[in-house]
């Protein structure tokens, strides 16, 4: 077994890059966070500052341990800067071409062939974004759940090119450096969770969209009915309705059901740019 990673890097600083950022900063990891420019990278600074003092006023970590895990965490926006990374978890857009072109880059500049390279993908096969590289066998997917600090799951994904030494070093990272519980799952669009989860909240936007049910009362009856922490159109909002797209088209180009296919409310909230909690608004509205 390769020795254990420590120096990680985290491509894209939004809800779930930032997240992934903090809970390998606050778990003892070097941290090198990329973002397109310098302003995408200072709001993404802030987000994880202001989810460590969340943190610390729930008691979960010391200021002093909020402070070491800032002090972890660097930023930059020239992925040459990469070079001596142990494992990369890329966290951007959920877009073949974009994620394709990250990996091609990340590929050529970190040469260690024991280095692994992850993709935070939601659904597109990691097939496909292994094959913008030379060395697919370090490629593989590790996906991690929103919120990335709260919930305890991550999913390892090999494709039919990664080395079993490449996933067990990816899943020894998310086990005994984050703590995380670990899945393996196969490199089918949308894997386990997404698979099942994603119907499901493309569902409930069909049947509030249908004026069978008022958002309220389909997300209450999921979380008084089913128990759920929230119901699908609040989670639809927090996962983000763009993503949820882009996850939908994903799926749908994967399987051709028309249960992966994104219902018109969900295409016309994107394109008006309520794409939920993050933007203020979505099936909801966030003050
Ligand atoms: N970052 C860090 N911590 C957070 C947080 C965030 N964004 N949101 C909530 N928390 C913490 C709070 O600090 C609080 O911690 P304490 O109990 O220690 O005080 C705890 O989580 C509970 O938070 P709240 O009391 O504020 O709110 P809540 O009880 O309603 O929980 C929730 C909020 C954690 C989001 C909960 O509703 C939940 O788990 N919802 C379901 C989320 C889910 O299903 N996620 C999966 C999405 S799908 C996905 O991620 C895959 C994909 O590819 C799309
Ligand atoms: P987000 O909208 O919060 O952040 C998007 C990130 O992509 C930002 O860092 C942004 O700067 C970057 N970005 C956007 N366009 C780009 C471009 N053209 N080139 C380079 N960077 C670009 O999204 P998110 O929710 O953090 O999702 C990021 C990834 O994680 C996606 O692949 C998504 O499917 C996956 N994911 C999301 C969730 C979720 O619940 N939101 C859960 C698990 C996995």
């Amino acid at each position: 077994m390769t020795e254990a990673v420590s120096r990680v890097g985290v491509v894209g600083a939004g809800q779930m890059g930032g997240g992934i950022a903090e809970v390998s900063a606050r778990a003892g990891a070097d941290v090198l966070v990329w973002e397109a420019t310098e302003e995408l990278a200072a709001g993404g600074r802030a987000r994880i500052l202001k989810s460590l003092d969340r943190a610390v006023s729930s008691g979960k970590i010391t200021e002093r341990e909020r402070d070491q895990a800032a002090e972890r965490l660097t930023f930059t926006t020239d992925l040459a800067d990469f070079a001596d990374r142990q494992l990369v978890v890329e966290a951007i857009v959920e877009n073949e071409a974009v994620k394709a072109e990250i990996f091609g880059k990340l590929d050529a500049v970190i040469t260690d062939p024991d280095a692994v390279l992850a993709s935070n993908t939601s659904s597109l096969p990691i097939q496909r974004i292994a094959t913008a590289t030379k060395n697919p066998g370090r490629v593989l997917g590790l996906h991690f759940f929103n919120p990335v600090p709260v919930l305890p799951l991550v999913e390892v994904i090999s494709s039919l090119s990664t080395s079993e030494a490449a996933a067990a070093r990816a899943e020894q990272f998310a086990s005994e450096v984050l703590g995380k519980q670990v899945v393996r799952a196969t490199d089918r669009s949308g894997f386990i969770v997404n698979a099942l989860l994603v119907p499901y909240l493309l569902s409930a936007i069909r049947m509030y969209e249908s004026g069978f049910a008022t958002a309220e009362d389909i997300d209450k009856g999921m979380m008084l009915g089913c128990a759920h922490p929230m119901g699908p159109l609040k989670l639809a909002d927090l996962v983000g309705l763009d993503t949820v797209k882009f996850i939908a088209d994903a799926m749908y180009a994967e399987y051709k059901e028309p249960t992966y296919a994104a219902p018109p409310l969900l295409l016309r909230l994107v394109e008006a740019g309520y794409v939920g909690k993050k933007s203020g608004r979505g099936i909801y509205e966030y003050p």
